[in-house]
Parts: structure tokens; C-alpha cells; sequence
């Protein structure tokens, strides 16, 4: 949520900005904006896309080698120019990046107002920037002792990068709450929200930690301390991302295009943690639980964390864990969870679920459960992101880059890695007899064909998704394990064609929401073949009586549906435990082409933004 990229060193900084920018787009993208250090601080910046700012850009002076720059995801202030970023003090002489939200800014606002600054957005940001000026004016001992003692007065979370004419060598750059990767050059330095767009500069980064705030000038990182003012040292990473992986490679948007990586996205999550030797039973090595594996098997206790796809993730995850292990199981939003005063015992193990490792109510939700003694794992896609590092032990689910607003790859990838973590426990606690274990992960092992083989049915799909026209609302009907696959069918629908889309259990319809069943109306039915099958063919005929258009995800070679649907798509054959990577496939497609046929913005739908860091 909102996007930071910062460039210091001896080129120009503007063309490294604004491609980094073009890549931090999917954080936000309602206004974007630049800073660039010749002669003073010039600030461009323009309500719209980052493209948009390029144009406004054009013909004016982008001279400079240092700069920083951000794509906004609006908190406080609507989408405008005045509220885009970066927000500079009056006279210029302070300029500021920032993402996050500054809780206590009214009252810094009012504060400063009465010492006589003058405010031009409705942001807290701009806060950020007069509070630093204040400092100046207290005569601090150097500009970063400016941004040090301002940012001892905000309560919130932020990543920052800063700018001053006091110091024309000098980029502050700070984190708290909210991520900042520092790249680290030969002669310059590259700030950004996330690796990715450093990645194409220098593999070596540094990731500043929580309450952390570094000056930098091209010779060097002149020095890092807490904002307590203790001197810290820079530790310095190596990262293995490739620039390339953030293409189309031929495809019309990136969640298309991440749709069809799935079957590779799930190989990748289970390459060297499941084998299975010729005759031999399979092998599980999990080498990221390694450190917390005596409370992770001898857990009373799993309590699943996340937001939107990655709580839906939690959901099937909840279920293998319950199904395999016999351990009880639930599942808490992670926004909801924190303000429970929740009951957390150090036999729980807590699993937290994010794509990109930095949701703020994830994040908080595992602290706390940290705090209380909980022991947490972290399932998460970015090398290196908040949860990675907050979380006891985990693992990364090797997804690749999703770019896409709508999680895709994210979550058939996290509910594989949740699988190998409950069939770890399962074998330690000898839940299962070693044939049922041995089943069980030679399927897996099936799952990315299979995923190909549902890619086939592509064309299928998209004829169904012509025929949606155009239709304002959508239900998603599932039983058990494919109730979350609803939830997400729906969540997807809505999130990129702003059609108005419901996900319920299928049996729950009558006792409400049939109501709103006419001929109007497409269900779309998860029914993969399974214990309870009969039971969702007659919530299926009760839909039917009611005239509503059914779309029916089965099994192959599933006649049950041929007389009640309109639509039947069919997913390969497969124990019922894993037919979500198989049933959400069709779900995805369907979402994508009726929101592409309609011409929405899929990458970039409105109000949303890929990593939400703040509350
Ligand atoms: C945002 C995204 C969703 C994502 C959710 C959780 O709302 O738009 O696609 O599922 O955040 O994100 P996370 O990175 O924690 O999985």
C-alpha cells in the first residue's frame, strides 16, 4: 500500500525512479509523485497513474541525482494533486515519501499549525514533513538528527524517505511498521518498498529493521541508529530475484498471467520438501520448521491468521491441519483477532498467511500472539518481508512475483505449503497410517499437472464468462472443503468486475439468501465429487426451482448436473481433500474474462491496492 523509491549516486535519477515506481504500481496507484535534488528540491507529482505523471512530467527539468519518489494508495486526503506525494514544507526546503499512516497527525497538525506552518494537502504525511523542519529549525546536529527527533513524536506506522536542502548529499530513509529495502550499489544506493525493483540494480540489500532510520549518500550508508538515537549496523543480504519475472511474456495482464504459472508456482512450493523415492515411502523436509519442531508437534492448538485470499487459505489450511492431525483447529481474521483480548496459550501454534509478508493486521495479529507465548509460523510468498522475519520459523511459498491485485498463485501455493505443514505433524504424531500418508503426498505430488489440466479448459470458461453479460450479481455456493473455494470464487469476482458477488455455504441459501434467486441470477455451485455430494445436487435442484442460472464446478465425468445446470465445468477426478487447487482454477478464469470482456482495469481494479500496511 502506496509505493517508495528513492535513488542516490551519480546518474540520473529520475529514469530509476520512475521505473521503479512503474514496478511498485501494484501498492497503489491513484496519484504519483517525485522529487529530484538540483539546485534546491523540484517536486512533481499528479493525481492518476504513473503514467500520468510521466506526461506531466514531460519537456520539465528532471536534472538531478538524487531523488525519491511514490505511488499512492490514499488513507487521509481523497485521490488529488495536492495530496499526491512526496509533501514539501513550504519554502521547499524539506521533502518527504511516505507509507503508512500517522496516527497522532491531527494533533501534530494543529501543534505545528500554531508554531506558524503552513499546510497545502489534507495528508498526515505532511506532518512528517513540517515536524522535520521544526527540527531543523531547533538547530539538530545534522539533517538525520532532524528526522530521528521527528519521528520520535509520531505514533503510527511509516516508511520514509526524506530529503533536505540542508544536506544536498544526504537521503534520510526510516521504517516503522511498514517495509523499506535499502540496495546497496557500487557508488549509489536504491530505496524501495519492496526488493523487487532494487533487484535489477544490485542484488545486495539491506532490510531495515522496525524503529530504524539510516542516512545515505553515494560514498556509503553513513550511519543507521534507532530512532532512540543507539547505533545499529547495517547488515547486509543477498537476493535472488530476477527483474524478468515481473513481465507479461505474452499474456494480456499479469493475473492471467499468473493464473497459468500456477501448475509451475506449485512445483516450485514443493520442489526439495516432498520427494518420493522410486519404491520408497515419500519424504517430507521442511527445513524452515526445523527450529520450532518440538512445540509445532506437540501443539494442542492451531489458529490460522490472514486477510482476504490469505484468510480463505487459512480456512482449507484449518481443515487439512483438523483432517490430518485431529488437532483442533480455527481460523481468526487478523484485523478481528488483535481486538479480541484473545485467549492465546503457549501450546498454540499460531500459522500466519500472507502473500506479501507485510499486511499490517497480520503482522500485528502475530506479534501479539508472540507476546502472549504463542510459537508462529509464517506461510508467506516474500523473501524477506515483515512476516518472514517476525514469525518463530515457516515457509516461503516460492510463488514468484504476483503482481496481479487479485491473489491468484498466492493461494494455491499457500494452501500447498499448509499441506506440507499438516502432513509433517500428521507423520510426528502418527495421525496417520504410513499408506494413507503415502496417498496423500503422491496426490500432491499429482496437483500441478492437474492444475494444467483445468488451464486447458480455458476457452470453455471464457464462452461462460461471455454469457455472464451484464449480470450486477453473483452467488458461490460450496459444501466443506469447497466453501472457501466459494468465498474466494466471490472475492475474486467482485475485486476485479465490481460485480456484487456472495460466497455461502450451500445449505445456509434457504435460510435467507434464496430470496434473492431469480432467473437473473448465476450460482455458481462448487461440487466436487465427495462424502456429502447428494446433499449439494439438492441445494442445487432448490436453486433450480427458483429459476437461478447455475454454473456447476464437478467432477469428471459427473452427470448429476447435466439436467439442473446451465454451465457445468469439469475438474480432473481427485480425493475431495484437494480438490480446492483444482475447483478454484475455474473460479479464477471466470473472474478474469468477465471482468476483462467488461473492460475493467484487472491489475489495477479501483480502491484496492496488493499490500495493505496499513490498519
Ligand atoms: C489485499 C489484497 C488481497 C490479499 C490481502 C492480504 O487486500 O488485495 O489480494 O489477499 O491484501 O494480503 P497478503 O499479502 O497478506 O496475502
Amino acid at each position: 500500500m502506496c509505493g517508495i523509491v528513492g535513488y542516490i549516486g551519480k546518474k540520473n535519477a529520475y529514469p530509476v525512479i520512475l521505473t521503479g515506481l512503474r514496478h511498485l504500481e501494484y501498492r497503489g496507484y491513484d496519484s504519483a509523485g517525485i522529487a529530484l535534488f538540483s539546485d534546491g528540491i523540484k517536486v512533481h507529482k499528479k493525481k492518476g497513474r504513473v503514467s500520468d505523471l510521466e506526461k506531466f512530467i514531460e519537456g520539465k527539468d528532471v536534472s538531478g541525482t538524487i531523488g525519491i519518489g511514490h505511488t499512492r494508495w490514499a488513507t487521509h486526503g481523497e485521490p488529488s494533486d495536492a495530496n499526491a506525494h512526496p509533501h514539501a514544507t513550504e519554502n521547499g526546503d524539506v521533502a518527504v515519501v511516505h507509507n503508512g499512516i500517522i496516527e497522532n497527525a491531527l494533533t501534530l497538525r494543529s501543534f505545528l499549525q500554531s508554531r506558524g506552518h503552513v499546510f497545502s494537502s489534507e495528508t498526515d504525511t505532511e506532518v512528517i514533513a513540517h515536524l522535520i523542519e521544526e527540527m531543523e529549525n531547533e538547530k539538530s546536529k545534522s539533517f538525520f538528527d532532524s528526522v530521528r527527533r521527528a519521528l520520535n513524536r509520531l505514533v503510527g506506522a511509516y516508511a520514509i524517505a526524506a530529503l533536505s536542502v540542508r544536506e544536498p548529499g544526504t537521503m534520510v530513509v526510516a521504517k516503522k511498521g511498514s517495509p523499506l529495502v535499502i540496495g546497496v550499489g557500487e557508488g549509489e544506493f536504491f530505496v524501495a518498498s519492496d526488493a523487487y525493483p532494487i533487484s535489477e540494480h544490485t542484488k545486495k540489500v539491506v532490510y531495515l529493521e522496525d524503529g530504524e532510520v539510516a542516512a545515505l549518500t553515494a560514498s556509503g550508508i553513513v550511519e543507521i541508529r534507532t530512532i532512540e538515537n543507539e547505533k545499529r549496523t547495517p547488515r547486509v543480504k543477498k537476493i535472488d530475484l530476477e527483474i524478468e519475472a515481473l513481465e507479461k511474456d505474452g499474456f494480456d495482464h499479469f493475473m492471467q498471467k499468473e493464473i497459468f504459472e500456477q501448475p509451475c508456482a506449485v512445483r516450485d512450493c514443493l520442489r526439495g520438501r516432498l520427494s518420493v523415492p522410486p519404491k520408497k515411502a515419500p519424504v517430507l523436509n521442511l527445513g524452515g520448521l526445523r527450529d520450532v519442531e518440538e512445540k509445532l508437534f506437540s501443539a494442542e492448538r492451531f489458529v490460522f491468521l490472514g486477510c482476504g485470499t490469505s484468510w480463505h487459505a487459512g480456512l482449507i489450511g484449518r481443515r487439512f491441519f483438523e483432517t490430518l492431525t485431529r488437532v483442533p483447529s480455527i481460523v481468526q481474521y487478523a484485523s478481528e483477532f488483535r481486538y479480541e483480548d484473545p485467549l492465546v496459550r503457549d501450546t498454540d501454534v499460531f500459522v500466519a498467511v500472507s502473500q506479501s509478508g507485510e499486511t499490517a493486521d497480520t503482522l500485528a495479529a502475530m506479534k501479539l500472539a508472540k507476546e502472549r507465548g504463542a510459537t508462529v509460523l509464517g506461510v508467506c510468498n516474500v523473501v524477506g518481508s515483515s512476516v518472514a522475519r517476525e514469525a518463530h520459523a515457516g515457509l516461503y511459498t516460492h510463488a514468484g512475483p504476483e503482481i496481479g491485485v487479485a491473489s491468484t498463485k498466492a493461494f494455491t501455493t499457500q494452501i500447498a505449503a499448509l499441506f506440507l505443514i499438516a502432513a509433517r505433524c500428521a507423520e510426528k504424531r502418527n495421525a496417520l497410517g504410513p499408506r494413507r500418508f503415502g496417498e496423500l503426498l503422491e496426490t500432491l505430488r499429482g496437483i500441478p499437472e492437474k492444475i494444467g489440466d483445468v488451464l486447458g479448459r480455458e476457452e470453455r470458461i471464457r464462452d461462460i464468462a461471455e454469457r455472464f453479460g451484464e449480470t450486477k450479481n453473483a452467488v458461490y455456493l460450496g459444501r466443506g472443503i469447497s466453501f472457501p473455494v466459494a468465498l474466494e470464487g466471490a472475492l475474486k469476482l467482485k475485486e476485479i468486475s465490481y460485480v456484487h458477488a456472495e460466497g455461502y455455504p450451500a445449505a445456509e441459501m434457504k435460510h435467507g439468501p434464496i430470496a434473492l434467486v431469480d432467473e437473473n441470477m448465476p450460482v455458481v455451485i462448487v461440487a466436487p465429487r465427495g462424502e456429502h455430494h447428494e446433499k449439494i445436487v439438492s441445494n442445487a435442484e432448490e436453486i433450480r426451482a427458483r429459476k437461478g442460472k447455475i454454473i456447476a464446478v464437478v467432477s469428471e465425468g459427473d452427470a448429476s448436473f447435466d439436467s439442473i445446470a446451465e454451465d457445468v465445468i469439469e475438474i480432473p477426478e481427485c480425493d475431495e481433500l484437494f480438490s480446492p487447487f483444482l475447483s478454484v482454477i475455474p473460479l479464477q478464469l471466470l473472474a478474469y474474462y468477465v471482468a476483462a470482456l467488461r473492460g475493467c482495469d484487472v491489475d489495477r481494479p479501483r480502491n484496492l491496492a496488493k499490500s495493505v500496511t496499513v490498519e
